[in-house]
């Protein structure tokens, strides 16, 4: 067993010894924009698009990583070679990106000019075993009271690790259903995105999601339009209401660690016949053959153990 180690600033540091100052921005100003990146059988799983999003994700954030996207890719292949003898074979590993825009000092509120961004690289065993019923039972969506703040205030496809609006919403359907995932409406009441995960619904064979008017725009979202073409099922975005999921025949949440998180019910009223539907249970397939990792089992196996 070698030190689980973190890219921080240039270093390479023990992860329990990996700090911050108090003063940086992601303290001061509760700023930070991050990518999470996972493996399949060790192998980074479309590490440069999610590169390439937090680059657009700095671009609109106004700072940088200090280095190019090239670079960044690199660097984060090296974290995870000196790390994965850590790892079993079975157990794949989330690669997590976070960028502040350093020291930021809140007496001044200013930057001081020689800080650089702070950059963090770190690897974290993937754990699925929260996700692995899901996938035979589906999970209950429930829309809290707290709304998705508007593109105007934030827009959500930078991804950022702010996650007040999305924890508060999740503690609140908890409230509803100890096991309920949030489904987060925006400020006009249309469908938007739980706190880390897009959303899908099928109704007569068509696959409709929200547009990123109002959510991020997920690399597993991505994935959905890719594996549709592939599959011959349409794949659209479009304004979503609560009305589109009480009447679907199916729905299905989106996201880089469980990749589909089927959902079987609605604010207490079963989805469709209330199972997991046949073109959800298909897409499972159809990503598994692709990455090579039987998706269900891998999720299953890691409960188990
Ligand atoms: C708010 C939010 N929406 C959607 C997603 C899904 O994105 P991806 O498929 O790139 O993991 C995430 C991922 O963390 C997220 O934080």
């Amino acid at each position: 067993m070698t030190q689980n180690l973190v890219y921080l600033n240039g270093e390479y540091v023990p992860a329990d010894q990996a700090k911050i100052s108090i003063f940086d921005g992601a303290i001061s100003l509760g700023m930070t924009v991050t990518e999470s990146t996972r493996t399949f059988g060790h192998q980074p799983y479309r590490l440069r698009d999610h590169i390439d999003r937090l680059y657009l994700s700095l671009k609109a954030a106004r700072f940088d990583a200090g280095m190019t996207q090239d670079e960044l890719e690199k660097l984060t292949l090296e974290v995870w070679e000196k790390n994965k003898p850590n790892y079993d074979a079975g157990t794949d590993a989330w690669i997590i990106h976070n960028i502040t825009p350093g020291q930021w000092v809140p007496s001044s509120g200013q930057k001081p000019a020689d800080s650089a961004s702070t950059v963090m690289i770190i690897t974290l065993p993937l754990d699925l075993s929260y996700w692995a019923d899901f996938y035979q039972t589906g999970c209950h969506a429930v829309t809290p009271f707290t709304r998705i703040q508007p593109a105007q205030s934030l827009d959500a496809r930078i991804k950022n690790r702010s996650r007040f609006i999305y924890t508060l919403a999740e503690s609140e359907v908890k409230l509803v259903d100890p096991k309920a995932q949030s489904l987060l409406l925006d400020t006009d009441g249309y469908l938007s995105e739980n706190k880390g995960g897009n959303f899908f619904l099928v109704s007569n064979n068509r696959i409709r999601t929200p547009s990123t008017i109002n959510c991020l725009d997920g690399i597993s979202r991505q994935s959905i339009f890719t594996l549709g073409e592939k599959l011959n099922i349409p794949v659209e975005e479009c304004q979503l209401l609560p009305y589109d999921v009480t009447t679907a025949d199916e729905a299905f949440f989106t996201s880089t660690p469980y990749c589909i998180m089927p959902a079987t019910k609605f604010n207490g009223l079963e989805i469709g016949d209330g199972k997991v539907g046949p073109i959800t249970k298909q897409l499972i397939a159809a990503w598994s053959d692709l990455v090579g990792v039987d998706i269900i089992e891998q999720a299953q196996a890691s409960k188990a153990s």
